[in-house]
Parts: structure tokens; C-alpha cells; sequence
């Protein structure tokens, strides 16, 4: 099928079909599939909305129940026996077993609604305004959203100012700046400048930014920095969170609890749009209305998250995850970050970066990306200038699709150093 249909008639704030141009047609597991039949490995998953992979059988099966008997469909945020189903289930499988107590908000089904629901409720139960935010993070791109969102390329269409949001840098990313000490220090200074925060917002693995992860250490210097100070912390889970760290919530490995979770893209186990907060109960301020939105109650997308939560206990996900997350560490390791002293390998469970940044050629990245998908590989390039792959497979990628994408990886990246290809025993 010719793409001329989408250059000419779909808006120009098209991203991803421009680089990969390809019409897809059907999908199954970790790969797509063209109108003319041609497989592609999806490595990008919905920007991280896929953690089961296309069409999960499993959750397909209680989608497809649920439509046939017409059962409801849209429910605004009425009571629905859907819903019910999918907060019991939530609370059993994931809240209690880690004694979590949390209030369930469900938004406008994007994780962007999500993030401005956390903000207000923040705003609203502090009284104060302002909000610290990392460099290199993304929350979004609409307005309250793209004022926590770091890239310039964003933040300028926003066609208004963007305010009452303090920029701290990210751990690891600061060339050695200790921004911790820098928050203290702010917050101790009554000359600081800087008005107190109602909020600490943060990824703990900055997707976007460049595959940027946290330390344990940090992230817990950082909450009881906010308890000592009544800051609320609100964890961004939209990409990290559901499975893809190793754990369910990404802030697990720091033993912490968020004030206010925020979950979007996987929650729905299918590609189903749903976002949701999850916050400590004495923190519901807001009055009956005053965060609505007419796709809060969208049936298919409780029936999905169930399933995909009963998928992940059935399954046994959580173990694979953390086996599959070892083998591609190593990978990463042995076979690409021994191409070249410059390479920086950065992740966690399954979302990894291949740092190039280091390279000279600013380009590099983009190339190789580009070079991957002519051999049926998606991979994002990410961070800033766009210099890191990214690889995201679904949680569930079976182990010779994920050997063959590695390679693929592996064999593009040697090509553009110009060394030599030596493809290892692992992927004979
Ligand atoms: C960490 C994070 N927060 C927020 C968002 C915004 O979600 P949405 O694109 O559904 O509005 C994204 C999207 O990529 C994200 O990765």
C-alpha cells in the first residue's frame, strides 16, 4: 500500500511513520506485519503500551467474551461490574501482597490526562504551586504536562509560557552535579529564589530521556528528602511501570512509596487507551467532578487490565522478565559495548539504551536505527539529540526473536564502526 495517502492528507505532527514509513496491517506477539506480508520485530511496542506484545492471546480471549455478550461498553464513571472486577483484582494481585494502600483515580484514557490529574491533586492538597521536575524527563505534551517535560523541541509549541516548574538534573546525568544536595539546599535557603515545591515528579528509568536509571540510593535520598519537607513524590510509571523494570512499579527496587503513582500505556494489557492514579487515601482532596472526562470508564480497558494482571501471575512473567533482562545485559556487554570504548550500555529489566552520544557523529544513532529497520528491526533513537537506541521488546519476546533482534543490532552497529562482524556462539 503507497504511504501517500497519510504525506498528503495527515497533518505534518506525524512522528513515527516518518521513520518507519512502513503500512502495517496485522501483528501478533513481538512482531508487525505490512500490507504486503513483510515481518517486522517491534522493539518500539506502542512507545512502551505493549508489555504483553500484539494481541496477547490470553487477554484477546476475555476481550472478545466480553463483546459478545454486550456487555457495557461506555460507562463514564459509573458503577460497572467491569470496573469493580478490575480495582478487586489490582488490589489483591499487586496493592496488598506489597502492603500498599492506595485510592484509585481513573483519567482520560492518555497518560498526559494522568499527569494533569496529578499535578492538580498536588496543587490542590499542598496549596502550593510550584513543582520539580528532572532534566531529560517526560511527562506529556499538553499544557501542565509539557511544563514538566524537559526537550526544548516540545516545549516550544507550546505557545504560551510554561511556569511554576523547578529543573533539577537527573542523576547520572549531571556530569557529576549533586542535585540532591542542591534540592536541600534550595529548600533550607530562604534566598533560594525557588519557591517550595507541592511536588517531586520523576521516571525512576527516564525513557525518553535517554534510558536513564536511578539508583536505589538516589531515589530513596530523594523521598526522604520530600518527607522531611511535606513534598508529595509522584512516580511516573507510564513507561517503566507495569512489568517492564523487572517488578510491577519501577520504585519497588528503591523501597519506597510514592505519595502518587501514575500508570498509563501496559495498564490495559492490550494497546487499549486507560490511565490511572493511584494515591495514599488522605490525600483525596478533590470534590465529585472536579477532574471528569467522558473516556474514564472505557469497559474494554478494565476487562484487558484484569486479564493482563491474571496473564502476568499464570504466566510466570515477572521471573522470565528478570532472565530475559539478564541475557540482553550480557549481550549488551559482551557483544556491543566491546565495539568501542565510546558505547555506554544503561538499563533495567527490559528497556535498554545503547548510548552513542560519546561518537563524534552526532547522526550515528539515527543511521544505525534507520539501517535496523531495512532489516525488519524497530528500535527508537532517544535522549538528547536523539543519540541513544533504545530497545524495548515486549515483556513477553520469545528468546530466538529476541537472539535475532540482538544480532541484528549487533551486526549494524559493528558495520557502521567499520569493525569487524563476528556474530557469537549465543546466536548461532
Ligand atoms: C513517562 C511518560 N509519561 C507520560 C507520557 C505521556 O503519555 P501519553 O503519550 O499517553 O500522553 C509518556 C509517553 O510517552 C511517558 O513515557
Amino acid at each position: 500500500m503507497l504511504t501517500q495517502v497519510f504525506e498528503t492528507l495527515e497533518s505534518n505532527v506525524r512522528s513515527y511513520s516518518r521513520s518507519f514509513p512502513a503500512v502495517f496491517r496485522k501483528a501478533k506477539g513481538s512482531l508487525m506485519y505490512t500490507d504486503n506480508g513483510d515481518a517486522y520485530i517491534d522493539f518500539l511496542m506502542g512507545a512502551g503500551a505493549l508489555n504483553y506484545g500484539h494481541n496477547n492471546d490470553f487477554i484477546k480471549k476475555q476481550l472478545l467474551d466480553y463483546m459478545t455478550e454486550d456487555y457495557i461498553m461506555q460507562g463514564l464513571d459509573l458503577f460497572t461490574v467491569a470496573k469493580s472486577e478490575f480495582i478487586t483484582t489490582f488490589n489483591e494481585l499487586l496493592l496488598k501482597p506489597r502492603g500498599l494502600h492506595y485510592k484509585f483515580q481513573f483519567c482520560g484514557p492518555t497518560g498526559t490526562n494522568a499527569i494533569e490529574a496529578a499535578l492538580k491533586l498536588a496543587r490542590n492538597y499542598t496549596r502550593r504551586s510550584n513543582v520539580i521536575s528532572f532534566m531529560g524527563g517526560y511527562h506529556g505534551l499538553s499544557q501542565g504536562s509539557l511544563a514538566l517535560t524537559s526537550n526544548e523541541y516540545n516545549r516550544k509549541a507550546a505557545g504560551v509560557g510554561l511556569h511554576n516548574v523547578t529543573f533539577l538534573p537527573f542523576e547520572n546525568n549531571s556530569g557529576g552535579f549533586d542535585s540532591l544536595a542542591y534540592f536541600e539546599m534550595i529548600l533550607e535557603d530562604g534566598h533560594s529564589g525557588i519557591e517550595k515545591p507541592a511536588a517531586v515528579i520523576l521516571e525512576t528509568v527516564q525513557a525518553e530521556g535517554g534510558v536513564n536509571v536511578a539508583s536505589p540510593q538516589w531515589l530513596a535520598k530523594l523521598k526522604a528528602i520530600c518527607e522531611k519537607h511535606g513534598i508529595l513524590f509522584i512516580a511516573d510509571d507510564i513507561q517503566i511501570g507495569c512489568g517492564r523494570s523487572g517488578d510491577f512499579f519501577s520504585f519497588e527496587r528503591a523501597g519506597i512509596v510514592p505519595d502518587i503513582v501514575v500508570l498509563s500505556k501496559s495498564l490495559s494489557g492490550y494497546g487499549l487507551p486507560m490511565s490511572m492514579l493511584l494515591f495514599k487515601p488522605e490525600l483525596d482532596v478533590w470534590q465529585p467532578g472536579e477532574h471528569n472526562g467522558t473516556f474514564r470508564g472505557y469497559q474494554l480497558a478494565f476487562i484487558g487490565g484484569k486479564a493482563a494482571l491474571e496473564f502476568r501471575e499464570q504466566s510466570g512473567l515477572e521471573a522470565a522478565v528478570k532472565e530475559k533482562s539478564a541475557f540482553i545485559n550480557r549481550f549488551l556487554h559482551e557483544e556491543i559495548a566491546t565495539a568501542d570504548e565510546r558505547i555506554r550500555i544503561r538499563g533495567l529489566g527490559m528497556m535498554w539504551g545503547i548510548d552513542l552520544s560519546g561518537f563524534e557523529d552526532t547522526l550515528l544513532a539515527k543511521k544505525i536505527a534507520q539501517d535496523c529497520f531495512k532489516k525488519q528491526l524497530i528500535v527508537e533513537c532517544v535522549g538528547r539529540e536523539d543519540r541513544v537506541i533504545k530497545l524495548l521488546p515486549p515483556l513477553t519476546v520469545e528468546q530466538d526473536i529476541l537472539e535475532k533482534a540482538l544480532g541484528i543490532v549487533h551486526d549494524t552497529l559493528r558495520q557502521h564502526l567499520g569493525a569487524q562482524v563476528s556474530v557469537q556462539a549465543t546466536l548461532a
